[in-house]
């Protein structure tokens, strides 16, 4: 039997791919997650796609002491964590810090107090936001980090420094940082995929959901930048490839003597929003129509990455392009479309 990993967040967009890869690759399953910010029926489309068998779910809340030891005391057979539990709306981190604070530092703090002790490899999601706009592209591990825009930046620069400091103060515990582009798309079986509650935040989930006509309009935020078409440039990287990398960092950590790593993960290629929207077009035969709203707060113009160091470190290898993302994005679209009992 495989080795049981712990995902927190794992109803949640990347925490269910994430959890399809992993099984795939044999691991047993426990997903973590409060549902604050994804539907039950999350679990049951898991399970159609994965079996019955293949997961356990456990509604608890990483920022609860005693759920979180609970939790552990139930599965002590727990042989990593891939901790992806966090609130991600940056604007609503700037409305409500404390709760941003609370729910990302304190959940991760209580995480690891029960995780460091007990030789456990430790996964965490940080993002490329930690960067702000970089002084150099494409963006390097070593590109010097920004004062953060927002709580929610914050929240993933400090959660990184706690990792390190945690991982200096004890040798035994192994801990990677994965620092995420701007993942995209859906599992190939259109089972899964982003399923945000409410009005989406997210540039391609809008895009679909005006492809399939629920919502009218797309906002392109800015077009005044300083870039080839005047929108904003991103690394846009297939939620696959991504998956893939949690399980290659976790498979590094179970067999490395070195205890702390920081990768980038994206493509490496720059697309604007204005290239996105003509794509999607073209991948799904279907007009989306845009207006040019005001630039976004806090957008910085231009982001993408060097993946090498993961690329050659851990072997990592992506094998989806942006156009294959947005076409299983749309599939997946489509698939909650005709499934109105699914839907919000
Ligand atoms: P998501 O909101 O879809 O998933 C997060 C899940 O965590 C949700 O299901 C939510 O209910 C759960 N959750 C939140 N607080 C919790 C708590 N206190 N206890 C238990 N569960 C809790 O987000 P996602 O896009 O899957 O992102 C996953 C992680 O990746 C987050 O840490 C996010 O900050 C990070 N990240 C995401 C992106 C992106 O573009 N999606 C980019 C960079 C980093
Ligand atoms: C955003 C967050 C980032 C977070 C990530 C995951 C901000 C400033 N950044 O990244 O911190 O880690 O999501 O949640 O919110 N766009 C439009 N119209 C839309 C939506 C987006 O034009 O309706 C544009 C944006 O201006 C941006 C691009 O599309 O240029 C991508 O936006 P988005 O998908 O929200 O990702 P990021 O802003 O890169």
């Amino acid at each position: 039997m495989g080795l049981k990993i712990l995902i927190t967040g794992g109803l949640g967009y990347i925490g269910a791919h994430v959890c399809a890869v992993l099984h795939q690759k044999g691991y047993r399953i426990v997903l973590m997650d409060n549902l604050s910010n994804s539907f039950l029926q999350m679990y049951h489309q898991l399970i159609t796609l994965l079996g019955e068998q293949s997961l356990e779910f456990e509604k608890k809340d990483i920022s609860r002491p005693d759920e979180v030891k609970e939790l552990f005391r139930k599965h002590s057979d727990i042989k990593g964590v891939i901790h992806l539990a966090a609130l991600k709306s940056v604007n609503q981190s700037i409305a409500q810090p404390l709760s941003y604070y609370h729910n990302n530092v304190g959940g991760l703090i209580t995480l690891l107090s029960e995780v460091k002790s007990k030789n456990i490899p430790f996964l965490f999601s940080s993002s490329c936001t930690v960067y702000g706009q970089a002084d150099q592209l494409p963006i390097k591990e070593n590109t010097s980090l920004k004062p953060s825009f927002s709580p929610y930046g914050f929240t993933k620069q400090v959660g990184e420094q706690i990792i390190k400091d945690t991982a200096k103060a004890n040798d035994s515990f192994k801990a990677m940082s994965l620092r995420y582009f701007n993942p995209i798309g859906a599992h190939p079986s259109s089972l899964i995929g982003e399923w945000p509650i409410g009005e989406p935040q997210n540039l391609v989930p809008y895009i679909t959901q005006v492809g399939i006509g629920k919502r009218k309009e797309l906002k392109i935020f800015g077009d005044t930048y300083d870039t080839t078409d005047g929108t904003c440039i991103r690394d846009y990287i297939h939620v696959m490839d991504l998956a893939e990398a949690h399980v290659l960092g976790l498979e590094t950590l179970f067999s490395s003597n070195s205890n702390h790593y920081v990768y980038n993960v994206g493509l490496g290629k720059g697309v604007s929003v204005k290239e996105m929207v003509s794509r999607f077009e073209k991948v799904s035969e279907r007009p989306i129509k845009y207006k040019i709203s005001k630039a976004r707060k806090g957008d910085v113009p231009i982001a993408y990455a060097d993946a090498s160091r993961i690329r050659h470190q851990l072997n990592w290898q992506p094998k989806y392009s942006i156009n294959d993302a947005l076409l299983s994005a749309w599939n997946w679209e489509k698939y909650l479309h005709s499934n109105n009992d699914h839907k919000e």
